[in-house]
């Protein structure tokens, strides 16, 4: 298979005085300043049904952004229609073509789109211009690269031959259309969950987050312009519920590419298996849902390292990648180093608008995001189990502001070290350095969650111990390092246990899943 090696897109810096800098302002300012009119789109068509809903951005819900257009169920079942439709060339078309359309939409977003996209995540999700950057223009950008890769690499998996026989295997797409459902916290990711489904030859209907619209349009305008035909990928917009519900009732539903949260990830098994007898094939069901996330420090480990996973790994995009550091467990010795360190580097984040390039972080997501992490924050100021030791303000005057906490408790299975909330809060429990094995069970038996983790220390029989002791406890295992930032291509990403079925993004075995493979033997 002849395709050009994939390769990670270079993050850029947007320091003072750089073009990408000038441009992203540019791009910002244009978006903010104009409204928007946001269509469903269904075979190419935008519809709008004038029934909209308002966007608003999360730091600053004051400032109209303009609307989206909400599909009734007639249009979700006419999505489906379309999409079986295209589903007739697309599916029949050669891989280089498809590939090349992803390749191209790479390199869109790589130059003329990269100002554009980064922008519309800045505002539409509370992104700073690096987190940004670092989402919406390169992971995207690598997931389309790798997946390119990969998927040669699925159609290279072809077995054994003997004399006068001819084995092969067709790595076909599967019989009907995938539902892809994303998520607001990446950009990269809600562009991935569909069109690695569509890059092999699957026909998609998508639902991205309401939080995520504004930025999603941009992704739909680059799939255009790379040249996706009509009705590969049909975009719809409205109540989730009645969308889903649509879905999952159709006979042709085929799979469905997740990325949420655990109970509505349950949900869709519950519906799955209540309608099975009525699908033409088993459903590929792939997801990535919810986290508790850890980072455990060994007495042998360094405390300024371990600091800057905590501030860094918790609190960059307000703790709200799935791979944010939520529960950490540090011993009595280090803990006052370390706790010295993560104050000093909080009190330096400024928060704000990330139109102001110099904040480092923003708002929470929505409202009902704002409220849960307030209830928490003054839950823990209430407790005999827990104290503040940073942070702990809060402020929705303007936006959904959320100043990054850390919270001690003397309790290891406190509220905070086991619910996920999915924001800028850190729960840490100090435990005594001569117990550091027994802590380790603690880690694996906290939370039933097991997306990311990270563990430090200097000691490598301790690092060979605690990796033993937590082989089931993450997805994605992190060594003397911070549990966020997986870089696609290098640590292939995605949980197990509550957070996913662990069909990891940006891989071969995800694009597995995408597949019907039929198998071929021809006797001579
Ligand atoms: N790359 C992200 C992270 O690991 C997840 O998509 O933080």
């Amino acid at each position: 298979f002849n395709v050009p090696k994939a390769y990670n897109e270079v993050v850029k810096s947007y320091a003072p005085g750089t073009p990408e800098r000038e441009e992203v302002k540019k791009a910002f300012a244009e978006l903010y300043n104009s409204t928007v009119d946001i269509p469903l789109y269904i075979g190419g068509e935008e519809i709008r049904t004038g029934n909209t809903k308002n966007l608003f951005p999360p730091f600053d819900h004051q400032h109209h952004l303009g609307v989206y257009h909400t599909a009734d169920k007639a249009l979700v079942e006419k999505a489906i229609v379309t999409a079986l439709e295209a589903r007739k060339k697309w599916s029949a078309m050669a891989w280089e073509h498809r590939a090349s359309i992803f390749l191209k939409a790479a390199e869109l977003l790589a130059g003329p789109y990269r100002a554009k996209i980064n922008a519309a995540t800045m505002i539409a999700q509370a992104k700073t211009v690096h987190q940004a950057e670092i989402d919406a223009a390169c992971e995207f950008i690598d997931f389309l690269r790798y997946n390119v890769e990969y998927m040669t690499q699925v159609y290279a998996q072809q077995p054994a031959s003997s004399e006068g026989i001819w084995n092969r295997v067709e790595h076909r797409p599967l019989e009907g259309f995938v539902y892809a459902i994303t998520p607001f916290n990446f950009t990269a990711i809600s562009g991935n969950l569909p069109s690695c489904v569509a890059m092999m030859g699957n026909v998609v209907v998508w639902k991205p987050a309401a939080t995520q619209i504004y930025s999603a349009q941009v992704i739909v305008e680059v799939f255009k312009k790379a040249g996706l035909p009509d009705g590969v990928i049909n975009v719809v917009y409205g109540d989730s519920g009645m969308i889903t519900d649509t879905i999952l009732d159709n006979e042709n539903f085929a799979g469905i590419h997740f990325t949420g949260s655990t109970g509505v990830f349950n949900d869709f098994w519950g519906t799955i298996g209540k309608n099975i007898s009525k699908y033409k094939t088993y459903p590929r069901i792939v997801g990535e849902t919810g986290g508790k996330d850890f980072v455990w420090a060994h007495p042998s480990s360094d405390a300024k390292e371990v600091a800057t996973a905590l501030s860094r790994g918790a609190f960059e995009y307000q703790g709200q990648k799935c791979s944010a550091a939520s529960r950490a467990y540090i011993p009595a010795s280090l803990w006052e180093e370390v706790k010295n360190f993560v104050i000093e580097d909080v009190k330096s984040f400024k928060m704000g608008s990330p139109e102001d390039m110099s904040n480092y972080i923003s708002s929470v997501i929505t409202e009902g995001s704002f409220d849960k992490l307030a209830k928490a924050i003054d839950a823990a100021k209430a407790s005999s189990e827990a104290e503040i030791v940073v942070g702990g303000g809060y402020d929705k005057s303007k936006g959904w502001f959320i100043e990054p906490t850390v919270i001690l408790t003397s309790n290891p299975k406190y509220d905070t070290m086991e619910r996920e909330l999915f924001g800028p809060v850190l729960t840490v429990y100090v435990y005594e350095d001569a117990k550091w094995e027994e802590s380790l069970k603690l880690v694996d038996e906290t939370s039933n969650y097991a997306l990311t983790g990270a563990i430090f220390s200097q000691d490598r029989y301790v690092i060979e111990i605690a990796t033993k002791a937590l082989e089931n406890a993450a997805g994605n295992f992190y060594i003397n390092d911070k549990p966020t930032g997986a870089v696609v291509g290098q640590q292939p990403f995605g949980g197990a246990r509550g957070s996913g079925t662990n069909d990891k993004a940006g891989s071969v075995l995800n694009l597995l899943r995408w597949v019907s493979p039929r198998t071929i033997k021809e006797t001579f």
